[in-house]
């Protein structure tokens, strides 16, 4: 009966009403109106049930994380929100083995709103070296200065008002920070969310598009529980961190496995071939359990028709991923300039331009490698003769060959060069410019890519970074760019440092 009911609706619907203002689901505030119900939760009952396996299960498989533990022991309101907004900016984009050991020393040396906004962006970013995406960082400390100059040294309390007024906090930082910190009753949609949520409700559709998008947030709001926000969003999150993961999903141990329609329709596909196999007559195998409209292909968040099944990828049917572009490729020539000291040689840092990518960092000087190897050559050299008065010993100018690195839209690849000075430079450095050892180019905030150029530099043979050997003509021989160099492993890296 109930199959007849949906067919025959799936007949009626078009797509212009599915977007619309068609009947399909539960009316209310919190439920999308134009959803199949095989997409949503219908019932208060599924909710609950829902809610309460997630929690029990996060009560006692959840990861003890700095950040948790600190929100949990602090009783002042701006304190534990300052810590919660720490934590989740530094989340952003990166992994959680990675931030625990950034946010331990950010809290050790900021442990208080007042603390980030007395601080430099030169301490800020020597802190946030390695993370990525600096601007977080930059953003983050706006945020704290605002807070204390304008805002009475109080963060915002609710995901609306702290999206609004604080630098680099969007719609998921917002709530996050408002449910874990301030107890409100806001669902949150990040990477793992998404994730869980459609495998739990079979949501397919490229997830670019609004729609999809616009349900995933509702779903969100939809099965947060209002008694425990915080942790029903972090228990989120921490599912599809450990469980519910991208590849290899740990299905038999998940706690809302009986929710998933992923899950479901994976036996049913399993059915639908061993059927084959055994060459039993197909059955009709649609129930209460599938997407009525997309019988008919009209369903916007159900799997494409132009995307069948893959048995092989089982509930990672869901979501689908959309066709990452390819990042951009961009080149650059940059040179270790080197100075002799009378207990240890020096190196030239310059700093980035106050906005861009790696605003304000320090890196070796570079030019985009544009042209011939000579014309690189050509200039690399005026670009360091604006750094630097007196001789540069031209001919002892080297290749060292190419470090890669991919920025999270661009595949940068720098050739390496480098030049050792026969003499100590005289005066001060201009403004902008700074000649570093060894242990300052470690702490100083260097991005990760300049880290990777110093390390090719060290990778060399002793002998190699002497001006005495020197090719015949700087400007075409040497080793020249084109080669790869392969990467030292960390403590290789580190015995070839302290090797004399
Ligand atoms: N990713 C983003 N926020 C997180 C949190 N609070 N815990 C673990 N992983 C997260």
């Amino acid at each position: 009966m109930l199959r007849l009911f949906y067919s025959a609706i799936s007949q009626v619907n078009s797509i212009q009403r599915l977007l619309g203002e068609s009947s399909w689901g539960v009316k209310g505030p919190e439920t999308p109106s134009q959803a199949s119900p095989y997409h949503l939760f219908s019932n208060a009952d599924e909710v609950a049930r829902f809610r309460a396996s997630l929690l029990s299960w996060y009560d006692q498989a959840k990861r003890d994380l700095p950040w948790r533990r600190r929100a949990a022991g602090e009783t002042d309101p701006d304190r534990r929100a300052y810590s919660v907004w720490v934590s989740e900016i530094m989340l952003q984009q990166t992994q959680v083995a990675t931030v625990i050991g950034y946010y331990t020393r950010w809290m050790q040396k900021w442990p208080a709103l007042q603390d980030l906004a007395g601080a430099s962006l030169e301490e800020v970013n020597q802190l946030w070296a390695g993370l990525g995406y600096y601007s977080r960082g930059r953003r983050l400390q706006e945020g704290a200065r605002k807070v204390v100059e304008e805002l009475g040294g109080h963060i915002p309390r609710t995901a609306d008002m702290l999206q609004k007024l604080l630098p680099g906090v969007g719609r998921y930082t917002a709530g996050a920070i408002a449910s874990i910190a301030f107890g409100q009753v806001t669902g949150v949609v990040d990477g793992n969310v998404t994730r869980v949520l459609c495998r739990v409700r079979a949501i397919g559709a490229d997830l670019g598009s609004p729609l999809v998008t616009q349900h995933l947030w509702r779903l969100a709001q939809q099965l947060v529980d209002p008694a425990r926000p915080g942790d029903f969003n972090q228990a989120a999150m921490e599912l599809g961190a450990t469980v519910c993961t991208p590849r290899g999903p740990l299905c038999p141990e998940c706690p809302v496995r009986g929710f998933c329609q992923a899950q479901k329709r994976v036996t049913k596909e399993q059915a639908v071939t061993s059927q084959r196999l055994l060459g039993s007559p197909e059955q009709e195998t649609l129930d209460v359990e599938e997407c009525a409209p997309q019988r008919a292909g009209l369903c916007p968040l159900c799997l494409p028709p132009s995307e069948p099944w893959r048995q092989d990828l089982g509930v990672a049917n869901f979501p689908r991923q959309p066709a990452r572009k390819a990042p951009r490729e961009q080149r650059a020539a940059v040179c270790i300039l080197q100075q002799p000291g009378s207990e240890t040689s020096r190196f030239l840092l310059v700093q980035r331009p106050s906005s861009g990518l790696l605003a304000g960092l320090w890196e070796f000087p570079s030019v985009p490698a544009e042209g011939t190897e000579s014309v690189q050559r050509q200039a690399l050299v005026k670009a360091l003769r604006s750094w630097v008065v007196g001789p540069l010993p031209l001919k002892s100018l080297r290749c060292l060959g190419e470090v890669v690195h991919i920025f999270s839209h661009i595949r940068q690849t720098y050739v390496v060069y480098s030049l050792a000075l026969e003499e100590p430079t005289q005066g001060q450095p201009p403004s902008g410019a700074r000649w570093v050892s060894r242990a300052e180019f470690q702490a100083a905030a260097v991005p990760t890519a300049m880290k990777k150029v110093h390390q090719l530099f060290e990778g060399q043979p002793s002998g190699r970074r002497k001006a005495s050997k020197s090719p015949q003509d700087p400007a075409t021989s040497g080793p020249g760019p084109g080669r790869q160099h392969r990467q030292l492993t960390l403590s290789a890296f580190f015995k070839s440092a302290a090797a004399p």
